[in-house]
């Protein structure tokens, strides 16, 4: 069965296996009637499929995907290596991860294997390979689900003994000699010469700071062991399952292994949206910002995921898990405003996703979860998320189909660069995300639809404007693709400020030759209470000194005599960590000189044009007009926007 991308469906998590089996029909009955249409399977399966080594007992997800499958639904059947059984660790004892602490992780929870481990990956391709033999042509199964959740719970760097022995292999097959490698970390300084590669710790419990070369390389190869593990599920089931995408559910804001790379190897991006328990956690907001929003999310915080994943996706996009009501795990664990479910769903179609599956069915009344919301409560009676998905499925018979278009103005993320601003923030203050999220901000307050696009900046020259914070390294290839390109392009601050062994570009950054005659001769951090002035806005956090050379020119001085920005050509770089107002200034004077129209968006809404459409929601607890981002008309909703309302536009 080949599933329909381009049409937008609701779905749903769902766990025959906590539930009797008198209940699985009636469930899957109410599921068609509220409109779902997929139902996602059996990711923490694993003890019950196979209850002890060797011994499989697939008959009751035979059962249950029949049951499913009797009312219409389709299957997204999942890996279940998140949760390797408690006999595994008798196979393997030394499977368990450790942390960067040292210490193992225990059994009791999810997530306890160590990437780095064969035998454990092996274990894996072969319940891979045997789901794939049971299920892979099964007429409900429309796609697959690797693992759950890549790096939750903190779980992508190991400090185990397979992963250091790995590491140096890794070291040797990259640098080949170690005179290769003592000078591409540089470790002449403080002594650090070494003569073998299994002489190499991983960067862990040294005295002071290891090496960042030393420590980059370790993120690099936790990164690309994720990916590994997880294109060796790919590989095994791809033949046994033909038409049907294999997929991951990436997370918010998890930098720790490069998911452009994993990606590569899935047909389509998908991830977990916790709008209420991303602000509490993982969203840098002021009390007051976290306060307004405390029952609806971050206004731009899902908005940059979908765009992001997108662009992981290539184009292909799902929200696996969709918060359907308070959860458990944040600090805090608010109800959300009556309607933001419905508000999730229909930002994350705005988007480009042609699914939203919320998570989960019923609550379960036992276990680590149990004071997380399901659409349903652990007694069946309907959560309020229900008739809000009921809501979306109806409204979607009028907007069937999504059609992913390009938008005006492209930002870049990039993996390496977070890890290179944790190696060395230079600053309490500084993240890699947080830069580049306050670009985001800056472009959403204008009304600007985004794309998120690579590190190498492929298809530059099909946007009209594009913005390049903080990207660490410069490839030959970004080089070329900036330099060839005419799409005016915002770049800074941190932009090209080390080479991929972690030192200082021999030119200093950017480094750009003739093409940006520039050079930062200095970066310094300053105090959050310490912004440093300027006419159309400050700098904040990160502020680098420019000496400019004569193709250049000064855009802007700030209050103390430093450039602000400088131009050349189609190239503005910014010489340090703009606040909104110097970001908005950027670009909206970029944007008119490009002819990109930009609107003043009410703050707490959101815009997206996708497919002829402009989507546009209000995550206030406020009505807000909006008829001004609407010169056409409404297909959905009207000019004044109810709190937590959805409206969608005509465009011309
Ligand atoms: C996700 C995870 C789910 C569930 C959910 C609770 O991170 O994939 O299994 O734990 O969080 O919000």
């Amino acid at each position: 069965m080949t599933l329909n991308w381009q049409q937008r469906r609701l779905g749903v998590c769902y766990y025959p296996e906590h539930w009797p089996r008198e209940q699985w029909a009636a469930d899957a009955r109410q599921m068609v009637e509220k409109g779902i249409s997929l139902v996602r399977l059996a990711e923490f399966s694993w003890s019950l499929l196979e209850p002890e080594p060797g011994r499989l007992a697939f008959g009751w997800l035979d059962d249950a995907m029949a049951t499913l499958a009797a009312e219409g639904l389709k299957v997204i059947l999942c890996t279940p290596t998140a949760t390797p059984p408690r006999w595994m660790l008798e196979r393997h004892p030394d499977m368990l991860a450790v942390g960067m602490d040292g210490r193992p992780r225990g059994f009791g929870s999810r997530r306890h294997y160590d990437f780095s481990h064969i035998g454990y990956r092996d274990e894996c391709v072969r319940i891979a390979t045997l789901m794939g033999e049971r299920y892979g042509k099964h007429d409900a199964v429309v796609a697959w689900q690797l693992d759950n959740e890549y790096g939750c719970h903190d779980t992508i760097r190991s400090t185990s003994m397979a992963a250091r022995t790995r590491f140096q292999a890794y070291l040797r097959e990259h640098y080949t000699t170690i005179g290769a490698l003592n000078s591409a970390w540089g470790n002449v300084f403080w002594s650090m010469l070494y003569s073998r590669f299994e002489e190499i710790d991983l960067p862990i419990a040294t005295v002071t700071e290891p090496n960042p070369s030393h420590t980059y390389d370790f993120y690099r190869f936790a990164s690309d062991e994720v990916v590994a593990f997880n294109r060796a599920q790919a590989q095994a089931l791809r033949p046994l399952s033909p038409g049907r995408p294999i997929v991951h559910n990436y997370m918010g804001r998890t930098v720790e292994f490069d998911h452009y790379a994993v990606g590569a190897d899935l047909d389509a991006a998908t991830w977990d949206s916790y709008p209420v328990g991303f602000l509490e956690n993982v969203v840098a907001a002021d009390d007051e910002h976290k306060r307004a929003f405390a029952r609806q999310g971050d206004p731009d915080f899902q908005a940059f995921h979908h765009d992001l994943y997108r662009a992981v996706g290539r184009g292909a996009l799902w929200v696996m898990e969709q918060q359907p009501g308070p959860v458990n795990w944040a600090q805090r664990n608010p109800v959300p405003l009556p309607g933001m479910v419905r508000l999730w769903c229909w930002e994350a179609f705005a988007h480009g996703a042609s699914l939203v599956s919320v998570f989960r069915w019923r609550q379960a009344p036992f276990a680590q979860e149990q004071m997380h919301a399901g659409l349903l409560l652990p007694d069946s009676t309907p959560g309020p998320g229900l008739a809000e998905c009921a809501t979306v499925a109806r409204e979607l018979l009028a907007f069937p189909a999504t059609a992913i278009t390009r938008a005006p103005v492209a930002l870049v993320f990039d993996y390496a660069s977070a890890w290179a601003g944790e190696i060395t923030p230079h600053s309490v203050d500084f993240t890699y995300f947080d830069l580049v999220f306050s670009a985001y901000r800056a472009l959403r307050r204008l009304g600007l639809s985004v794309d998120i696009i690579g590190p190498d900046l492929d298809e530059l020259s099909q946007y009209q404007l594009a913005l390049v914070p903080g990207l660490v390294t410069l490839s030959e290839t970004a080089k070329a693709n900036l330099t060839r390109a005419s799409t005016p392009v915002i770049l800074g601050p941190r932009v090209n400020a080390k080479t991929p062994t972690f030192h200082i570009p021999a030119d200093l950054p950017p480094d750009l030759g003739a093409c940006l005659d520039l050079k930062v001769t200095a970066a310094e951090t300053i105090r959050p209470d310490c912004p440093i002035n300027a006419q159309h806005g400050a700098l904040r956090l990160w502020r680098e000194h420019v000496s400019v050379g004569p193709e250049a020119k000064v855009d802007g001085l700030a209050d103390d005599g430093w450039p602000v920005s400088v131009g050349q050509g189609h190239l503005t770089y910014v010489a340090g960590w703009p606040d909104d107002a110097l970001w908005q200034h950027l670009i909206k004077k970029n944007a008119d000189a490009a002819g990109v129209e930009t609107f003043d968006v009410p703050g707490g809404v959101g815009v997206r044009d996708m497919g002829g459409h402009r989507f546009i929601v209000n995550y206030n607890a406020y009505e807000v007009n909006v008829s001004h981002l609407a010169p056409s008309g409404f297909a959905l909703g009207g000019p004044v926007l109810e709190p937590t309302g959805v409206a969608i536009a005509e465009l011309p």
